[in-house]
Order: structure tokens, then C-alpha cells, then sequence
């Protein structure tokens, strides 16, 4: 015999299944891309900059890509242009824009000629002078010396000299290891500020 209860059971568990599978459940709907906003959010942030800055282009700021030397335009390559003249050695001159300018050693009691693309420094050595150096560099202050004949730089170039002022120039101070004439003059050597 049948057992009743055990055919009711069963039927209500198909009963239930097909209710579920009849049942329309909530809707799924992917989340929102954040991404995006968050990307812009950030990027709001960041100060923008003149100079390249690849981490911070990557999230929205910095500038555009910097051109090359060559490419640069306006005023910005014309200044690199002028920048690039100015960094010019003396020591570089074509043959025949040399002249030659006569500087009086004044303790030694001589007077040397010395070429617009030479150093006093090297001059005078050349010419048997001991004069005192180091660095040979413009970054010491081993190789001063004085004239008095008005500022500096009215006599001479110097080419990346990094230690005197404007002032100490203004009076006459110079660096003998880069100092390039551009007069005649005299010179008091081994004479700091
Ligand atoms: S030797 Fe150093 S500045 Fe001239």
C-alpha cells in the first residue's frame, strides 16, 4: 500500500521547486565603473607642472609632452639658443677673431701679451710665472687676483667662474684659471677679496 504520507511530502516538494523556478528573483545589474571618477578625481588634485612628470600625467595632470632642444619654438627656443652662446668658451673663437691684449704683472714687474682664448693663468705659466691654482675651474678662490684698473669684467670673460660677486667683480677681483682678456690692464696676482 501507498504510503500517503510520504507521496504528500513529495509533492509538496515538487510543488515548492516549481514555485521557485517559476519565480522571477531580484535583478542583477553589474556595479558602476568608478574608475573613471576616481582617476578625475585625483587628477583635480595634483598641481599641473611645467616639466615632464610621467606618474603624474598618468593620472590626469602635468603638462603635455616637452619638446625636443631641437624642436622648441618661440621664445623658449631662442632663449635656449641664447643660452647655448653664452656658454660659449672664449677658448672656442675662430682663428682669426683672436687678438692679443697686453696685461702688466704688477708685483712680477713684467708685462705679458696674452691671447683673447687663453687664460691669464695659463699665459703666465707659459711665460715661466709661478702663480698659485687648484681647481682651474672657477670654483676656488686660489687663482684671484686684482685689478686696479675699474671692474672685472670690463677687461676680461670669465667663463663659469662660480665663486666671486657681482660686487667683488665690480671691484676689480678676477679668477685667473678663467679669465679671458679683453683689454689691457694691469694685474696684482695671488690677491683675494
Ligand atoms: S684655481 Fe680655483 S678658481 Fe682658479
Amino acid at each position: 500500500m501507498v504510503d500517503l504520507v510520504a507521496v504528500s511530502i513529495a509533492a509538496g516538494v515538487v510543488g515548492v521547486l516549481a514555485i521557485l523556478h517559476f519565480t522571477n528573483g531580484t535583478g542583477w545589474e553589474a556595479n558602476a565603473d568608478i574608475s573613471q571618477e576616481i582617476l578625475d578625481t585625483r587628477a583635480a588634485s595634483v598641481p599641473e607642472t611645467s616639466f615632464p612628470e610621467p606618474m603624474n600625467r598618468s593620472i590626469g595632470g602635468g603638462g603635455g609632452a616637452v619638446p625636443a632642444v631641437g624642436e622648441a619654438g618661440g621664445q623658449e627656443g631662442a632663449e635656449l639658443e641664447e643660452a647655448e652662446e653664452e656658454s660659449q668658451s672664449p677658448a672656442d673663437m675662430p682663428e682669426d677673431e683672436v687678438e692679443y691684449f697686453d696685461i702688466e704683472l704688477e708685483k712680477e714687474g713684467e708685462t705679458i701679451e696674452v691671447a683673447s682664448n687663453e687664460t691669464i693663468l695659463d699665459k703666465a705659466e707659459d711665460e715661466g710665472f709661478d702663480l698659485p691654482y687648484a681647481c682651474r675651474q672657477g670654483q676656488c678662490v686660489s687663482c684671484a687676483a686684482h685689478t686696479p684698473d675699474g671692474p672685472a669684467e670690463d677687461h676680461v670673460i670669465h667663463y663659469e667662474q662660480e665663486t666671486f660677486t657681482e660686487e667683488e667683480m665690480e671691484e676689480g677681483y678676477m679668477l685667473t684659471c678663467v679669465a679671458y682678456p679683453i683689454d689691457d690692464f694691469t694685474l696684482e696676482t695671488n690677491e683675494a677679496p
